[in-house]
């Protein structure tokens, strides 16, 4: 039984570092795969020295903490990438703090793999053409500091944002969002705008954000807007007898 104990340490003494030498691999090869999936259209190199032959902290748009050994940060704006944005390639990097891929061309959903990237800080999605609901998955992930999605066409009921107690940013305008406005709370928030969407229910107390964070969403009732809140069914009239 010693012998056999001895020799399983022994062995995994001898794997352990391919595996953490294979999981790199892993992690480098779905960066490539991410990008591999995306066009550029203007005329700039489009695999940026994403290479396996190279180290990711040398890649264009990668930050890495050195330490750490891991992928911190890619941060490609403005590169007129188009294609689908494969959140399940990219959160391989499971490391990741921030990603910001404003004003491109990016299409359809924002997959709900997008929650494995449990170490974001920040997810700056604006200036693009993401189409969809954004997924539940974004509300489990609890150290999202600023999250950025306008100038889109998200749609649907967003997901339960308020439960992210560290969210300083959240901006969405200019999609076609519906449903209520998640319950924030507003003295924690810095950054708030959700103007331009199909908003329904009560407008929150606001504190100190304006109007124009919430204008052009005719559904929204209450508060500055034009048209009251229908009254909230009083207790009294269901019937009692019901709950007895
Ligand atoms: C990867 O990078 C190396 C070193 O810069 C280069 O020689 C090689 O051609 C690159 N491979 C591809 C497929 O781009
Ligand atoms: C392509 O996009 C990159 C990133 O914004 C920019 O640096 C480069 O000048 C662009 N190239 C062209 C030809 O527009
Ligand atoms: C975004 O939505 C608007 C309004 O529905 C539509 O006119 C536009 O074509 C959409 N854009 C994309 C890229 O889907
Ligand atoms: C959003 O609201 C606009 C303007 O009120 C309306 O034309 C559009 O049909 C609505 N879209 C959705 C998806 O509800
Ligand atoms: C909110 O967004 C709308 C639409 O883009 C803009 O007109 C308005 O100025 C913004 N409000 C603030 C406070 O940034």
């Amino acid at each position: 039984m010693d012998r056999f104990m001895l020799w399983v340490l022994f062995t995994s003494l001898l794997i352990i570092p391919q595996v953490i030498n294979s999981e790199e691999e892993v992690v480098k090869r779905s960066l490539i795969n991410f990008l591999a999936q995306l066009t550029c259209n203007n005329n700039t190199d489009p695999n940026l020295n994403w290479n396996m032959s190279t180290d990711p902290c040398f890649w264009t748009g990668v930050t890495c903490d050195v330490r750490a050994m891991s992928v911190k940060k890619v941060v490609l704006d403005g590169f007129s990438f188009t294609g689908s944005f494969d959140a399940g390639s990219l959160c391989k990097a499971q490391n990741l703090n921030v990603l910001s891929f404003t004003d491109n061309k990016f299409i359809g959903d924002l997959s709900a793999e997008i929650g494995n990237c449990k170490q974001l800080t920040h997810l700056l999605l604006s200036g693009n053409q993401f189409s969809g609901i954004l997924p539940d998955s974004v509300s489990g992930l609890n150290n999202l500091k600023r999250l950025e999605i306008f100038n889109n066409n998200f749609s649907g009921k967003l997901p339960n944002l308020a439960r992210i107690s560290g969210l300083v940013s959240f901006l969405a305008e200019n999609n076609q969002i519906t449903g209520e406005i998640p319950s924030f709370d507003f003295s924690n928030l810095e950054y708030f705008n959700v103007s331009n969407n199909n908003f329904t229910g009560p407008v929150p107390d606001l504190k100190q954000f304006g109007f124009s964070c919430i204008s052009g969403n005719p559904g929204l009732c209450g508060g500055p807007m034009p048209n009251a809140c229908a009254p909230a069914p009083s207790p009294s009239t269901f019937p009692s007898v019901l709950f007895n």
